[in-house]
């Protein structure tokens, strides 16, 4: 168990993030009303995420889609005529699809949703061309690179946001309310687990080191914005991964432990099926969120004496909208970083995630 130092330390203090401090509330009851002038959207992949994204996307009525990008010009063509983008850009002449899509000046925002190792130079690129970001998670591939990113960003003044959407689904939100409201007493433990078997195949992005693959990468943040929304920053870390020959982790646990000496359990894997659940245990009671914990859509709270209730939610499209809805919000209102979902605490999961994985021995070629 190693004491955490992470070396972003200076800019997560001047960040503010305060440990402990429960989910701040941004809910959006109705995500999908205009909160002002319309944004000019451009999306640079055409891969599985982002089609599923821009579905959202498309139900907001002051978001523009305006733009996408692909390596292949003919891949970003299908893709702006299926969800009705205006323009496409592919790779042309050397010049990289996302790049020309930077160039466009009718881009006021962009969504990444490239493979994890392509963030950081993407987000760059967008940061520099004078684009707000929403980027996908991790936002990097470890903490130097998203600090770099947190300084571009408020060097120019732009909007940067990871896109741990989780974090405002209205189911979320009201498991942290009920968490802050004392309702569970004091919270002392907490479980979650996020695993899935995905074929191997040495090419998959899921499974290449190159990529950034692993369990910890996909799916860690997921079980990670959890623990930080019930416990705030960890005093400490342990992890322990089983590594593929290719050098990423099938599976990885991690233990935090709270200056409280309350406890989180996570574990991920590439491998198993698993619960895809969070529980949250307290002396006067304990909640759990169905599956999957990254889009629950029923929270059981049981008391003490074994009565419980439960409460179901229904998201707005595929759940993004609230996410996209923060996103629009933030940009019209000139804020930087969104109040929910700060780049303090994504600095903080990406010092997690780089000190598991040096415990675990899991490197990148960006590390
Ligand atoms: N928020 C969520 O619910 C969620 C869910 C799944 C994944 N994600 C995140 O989204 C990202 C993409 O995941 P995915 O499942 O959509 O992957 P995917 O289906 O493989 O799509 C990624 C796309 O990125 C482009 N691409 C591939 N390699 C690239 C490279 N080296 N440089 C630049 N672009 C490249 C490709 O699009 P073109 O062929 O058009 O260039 C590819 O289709 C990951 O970071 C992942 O963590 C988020």
């Amino acid at each position: 168990m190693v004491a955490l130092t992470p070396a972003t330390e200076p800019v997560l203090v001047r960040a503010a993030f305060h440990p402990g401090t429960p989910l701040r509330g941004t809910s959006h009851p109705d995500p999908l009303r205009a909160s002002g002038e319309p944004v000019r959207w451009g999306v640079v992949s055409t891969g599985r995420i982002a089609s599923i994204v821009v579905g959202d996307l498309a139900l907001q009525p002051d978001a523009v889609l305006q733009a996408v990008s692909s390596r292949a010009q003919g891949s970003a063509d299908d893709f702006a005529a299926r969800h009705g983008f205006c323009r496409a850009y592919g790779d042309d002449a050397g010049v990289p699809g996302y790049v020309r899509l930077l160039q466009d000046q009718d881009v006021d925002v962009v969504y990444i949703a490239t493979p994890h190792a392509s963030h950081f130079a993407v987000a760059k690129a967008a940061l520099e061309a004078g684009k707000h970001v929403l980027c996908e998670k991790p936002m990097t591939i470890n903490a130097r690179e998203a600090v770099s990113l947190v300084r571009l960003a408020q060097e120019r003044g732009l909007f940067l946001m990871e896109a741990v959407w989780s974090r405002f689904l209205p189911s979320v939100q009201r498991a942290a309310q009920i968490i802050a409201s004392g309702e569970l007493g004091e919270i002392r433990w907490m479980q979650a687990d996020l695993g899935f078997p995905a074929p191997y195949h040495p090419e998959a992005r899921l499974w290449k080191r190159e990529e950034g693959g692993g369990a910890l990468m996909d799916v860690g943040v997921y079980l990670l914005t959890w623990a930080l929304a019930v416990f705030g920053q960890p005093h400490s870390l342990t992890a322990t991964s089983h590594r593929t020959q290719d050098g990423v982790d099938a599976e990885t646990s991690m233990t935090l432990l709270y200056a409280s000496g309350a406890q989180a359990q996570l574990m991920t894997s590439l491998t198993t099926v698993s619960t895809q659940t969070a529980t949250v245990s307290g002396t006067k009671g304990m909640l759990r969120c169905n599956a999957p914990l990254f889009n629950p859509t029923e929270l059981t709270i049981t008391t003490g004496s074994g009565e419980s209730r439960v409460e179901k939610f229904t998201p707005a499209g595929r759940g993004y909208t609230y996410q996209l809805r923060e996103v629009l919000r933030c940009i019209q209102q000139g804020r930087t970083e969104s109040p929910t979902m700060p780049l303090a605490e994504t600095l903080i999961t990406m010092s997690l995630l780089d000190e598991a994985r040096r415990q675990t021995g899991i490197r990148y070629p960006a590390d």
